[in-house]
């Protein structure tokens, strides 16, 4: 295998967790390049469901390196919570390792996002996943975060508590929120070096050297997706990070010339969780069937996922973007009971009658932009176990030829349900 990116396609949940489940057998080394607890990533494995919010998909194999990157940021508590979580269930963490340069999601990172997104006169209402993400990096930028290593240097403890304390608190008082003491960040601060001290890797510079000289294969695993980048994305309401493929240069230590493929994953169908233009989401019966029959419902939030037909101008855009060598396609399996499938391959702007696949980057416009829709006659059959491309049936072939066609790379993977197993690779 090559040193492959593993991205959302869409916007989430597309199923990235299980892919990078799959290729993880063949590599050394899997990195969680950006976001934080926001995701959640599923991996079902014998029957057995694993859940993962930080921790790289990677880890259910014993011997893979699992690294949560540079690019990330760690809320300390809800790490142990996750990391408690996996000890109970019997996983072997010793390969669990954070990067020093990780940035920390302090409490009053969740107190402000609470208090922005509820404040609809002032603030555009992003539909947060509430885990603080937002805020986090909001720091980090402003150069008054906290990152793990500092934890680990009464000096930097001493500059960051003071810078920190003179941005957040004026921002708290001037939303009502309690403010912080300098004794309330160092009681914190001293609670999360005791956390992090187990899994902390200071001498990552040799380390990652080490494999790069060693040939090992990297996986690099995004979170959230494409259509949810903070620069590429449906802005504003997407996250704060950079889940397309780019991100995993910045956000691992490992440069740009290190990728050597980059799977996208999208489902068969398209979902958003939060605010935001979602052009072929169905609010009728229809976007309701996809929605109980593929559990859309969050894996972090336990939201409904607003649910719509296959986008081929937002897959289009995502292998753009993205850079996608092949597309790994889940849930195909969703729409066994379906008599119509369709797939949206243009929109047209009702201003102007002008039909175009190129993706409109201007969300506040959407309105004027209507689906058009081809329409594919559904297999009606079960195809949860099929594990040879030959075996789909030829209408669910059709369908997934139109795909390649429309967003113009190969399909590398098909997913037909929740398990490992459940996989035809091309
Ligand atoms: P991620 O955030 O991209 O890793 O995706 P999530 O784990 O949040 O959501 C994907 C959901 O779909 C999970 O519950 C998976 O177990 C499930 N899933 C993945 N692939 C398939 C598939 O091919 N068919 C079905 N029915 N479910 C799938
Ligand atoms: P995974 O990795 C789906 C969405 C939120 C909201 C927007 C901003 O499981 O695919 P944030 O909390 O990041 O500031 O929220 O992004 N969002 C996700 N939607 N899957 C995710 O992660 C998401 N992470 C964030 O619903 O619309
Ligand atoms: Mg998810």
């Amino acid at each position: 295998m090559k040193n492959t990116v593993v991205v959302g396609a869409q916007w989430g949940d597309e199923g990235k967790a299980k892919v990078t489940d799959l290729l993880a057998q063949n590599a050394d080394m899997i990195i969680r390049y950006q976001g934080g607890c926001n995701a959640g990533h599923t991996v079902v494995v014998d029957e057995k469901t694993y859940k993962f919010h930080l921790v790289p998909s990677g880890i259910l194999y014993k011997d893979k390196i699992c690294y949560i990157g540079p690019g990330t940021v760690i809320h300390p508590e809800m790490f142990m919570k996750e990391i408690l979580g996996l000890v109970k269930n019997g996983i072997d963490l010793s390969n669990l390792k954070i990067s020093p340069l990780a940035s920390i999601t302090m409490p009053y990172h969740l107190d402000i996002e609470n208090a922005v997104e509820n404040d609809a006169k002032t603030s555009n209402k992003i539909g947060t996943t509430k885990k603080g993400i937002g805020p986090t990096y909001t720091d980090k930028m402003a150069r008054v975060g906290f990152k793990i290593q500092d934890l680990y240097s009464p000096d930097a403890l001493k500059n960051n508590i003071f810078h920190s304390l003179n941005s957040i608190n004026p921002k708290l008082q001037s939303y009502g929120l309690k403010t912080y003491s300098k004794y309330d960040l160092e009681l914190l601060c001293h609670k999360y070096a005791e956390y992090f001290a187990p899994y902390i890797d200071l001498d990552w510079q040799e380390k990652l050297s080490e494999y790069k000289k060693e040939k090992k294969t990297i996986l690099f695993e995004g979170a959230q997706g494409v259509m949810l980048d903070v620069d590429y994305g449906t802005y504003p309401f997407v996250t704060s990070s950079n889940p397309i493929a780019g991100g995993a240069a910045v956000g691992s230590g490992y440069g740009p010339s290190t990728i050597e493929d980059v799977i996208g994953v999208s489902k068969a169908y398209m979902t958003r969780v939060g605010e935001g233009s979602f052009i072929t989401e169905l609010t009728d019966e229809i976007g309701e069937k996809l929605r109980e029959i593929g559990h859309e419902y969050g894996t972090t939030t336990g939201r409904p996922r607003r649910c719509g037909w296959f986008d081929a101008v937002v897959a289009k855009y995502a292998v753009l973007v993205s850079g996608l060598t092949s597309m790994a396609i889940t849930k195909l399996d969703v729409f066994d009971d379906f008599d119509e499938i369709k797939i949206c391959t243009a929109y047209k702007d009702t201003r102007t009658g002008k039909i175009s696949s190129s993706y409109p980057t201007q969300v506040f416009e959407h309105k004027f932009f209507e689906p058009i829709y081809e329409v594919h006659k559904g297999w009606k059959c079960d195809i949860s176990n099929v594990r040879n491309y030959d075996d789909l049936p030829q209408l669910a072939k059709d369908y997934l030829k139109r795909l390649e066609e429309l967003f113009e790379i190969p399909i590398s993977i098909i997913s037909v349900g929740p398990d490992r197993e459940q996989t035809i690779f091309l």
